[in-house]
């Protein structure tokens, strides 16, 4: 079952290709909670119903009133009397090693299972993007250098990684819908992946208070096809934006630039410039993804 490696890991993946489940991360976790689940209620269900039968059969009433049946050993002892094992302790060695081969398969599998969800996709299956939070956004560093800001365009049906960090105080980021959720944090790096299956808009949103604009510190995630997400991947550049920069980049240019510019007038009234500036920012970019979709 495990193949003929010596060191688990690699050898057992590609052993158990089939056994392991494969998809999101989400999918992967449900399959382990299902295993569990089952496994777990036909265990319990065989113990406890084993356990009533036997409490049952060998009831007080029946062992004392039948004397014969005590000494032939099917009534259980009598008072005094040490138990005798039935079969020669077989029944124990058949539950003992039952139970063992269940434990370790179980051990085996959920390790394997682990180690794919754990591992990052390698280089050439998936791409690798850079999410660093900020107070209060998100940036993203595709891996050509193109860096935008509020919106993460991935493809559909690839695993994609994300490299998470801060560039200021602690934040999370996680996409809900598609169940990805990673610490983002000063000084280091936090690595998950994802899978969306479907194209389409999904939210972003920080899921650790990190101040006055902590609710409203979101980015939005547009899942596209490969082909046209690789159209729009090619023409993006290391310079901070696109060489044929389509209407939603153009728009999200203008309203981060508004952004900026109205938090500096208003920095006098407090904390609600930026807010207002940071709705403005998202309502910009949905208009403009309803017009690139049209
Ligand atoms: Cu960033 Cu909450």
């Amino acid at each position: 079952m495990i193949g003929g490696g010596t060191l688990l890991g690699a050898p057992l993946i590609a052993a158990q290709t089939d056994i392991i489940p494969r998809g999101s991360r989400s999918a992967v976790f449900n399959q382990i909670y299902w295993v569990f689940l089952v496994l777990g209620t036909l265990v319990g269900v065989i113990v406890i119903g084993y356990m009533l039968y036997n409490a049952y059969k060998y009831r007080a009433g029946r062992a004392a009133g039948s004397e014969r049946s005590a000494e032939s050993g099917e009534g259980g002892p009598a008072l005094g009397e040490l138990p005798q094992g039935s079969g020669g302790g077989r029944k124990l060695a058949l539950s003992f090693t039952l139970s063992a081969v269940i434990v370790i398969s179980l051990i085996l599998w959920t390790y394997g299972t682990l180690l794919y969800v754990e591992s990052p996709p390698d280089a050439e299956e998936s791409m690798e993007v850079e999410v660093i939070g900020f107070q209060f956004g998100w940036e993203f560093v595709y891996p050509n250098g193109n860096t935008t800001t509020g919106t993460l365009r991935v493809p559909t049906g690839e695993r994609v990684r994300l490299r998470v960090t801060s560039r200021d105080v602690f934040h999370n980021f996680g996409i809900a819908e598609l169940e990805a959720k990673a610490d983002a944090i000063p000084g280091q790096y936090t690595d998950t992946w994802f899978i969306a299956n479907e194209s389409g808009t999904y939210q972003a949103q920080c899921y650790e208070l990190c101040g006055a604009g902590h609710s409203y510190m979101n980015a939005t995630v547009v899942a596209m096809e490969p082909a046209a997400f690789e159209r729009w991947y090619a023409n993006t550049t290391p310079a901070n934006g696109t060489t044929n920069a389509s209407p939603e980049d153009a728009a999200t240019t203008t309203a981060s630039t508004n952004h900026g510019a109205k938090a500096d007038v208003a920095a006098a009234p407090g904390a609600t410039a930026p807010r207002a500036a940071a709705l403005e920012t998202n309502a910009a970019e949905a208009s403009a993804e309803r017009s690139l979709a049209r």
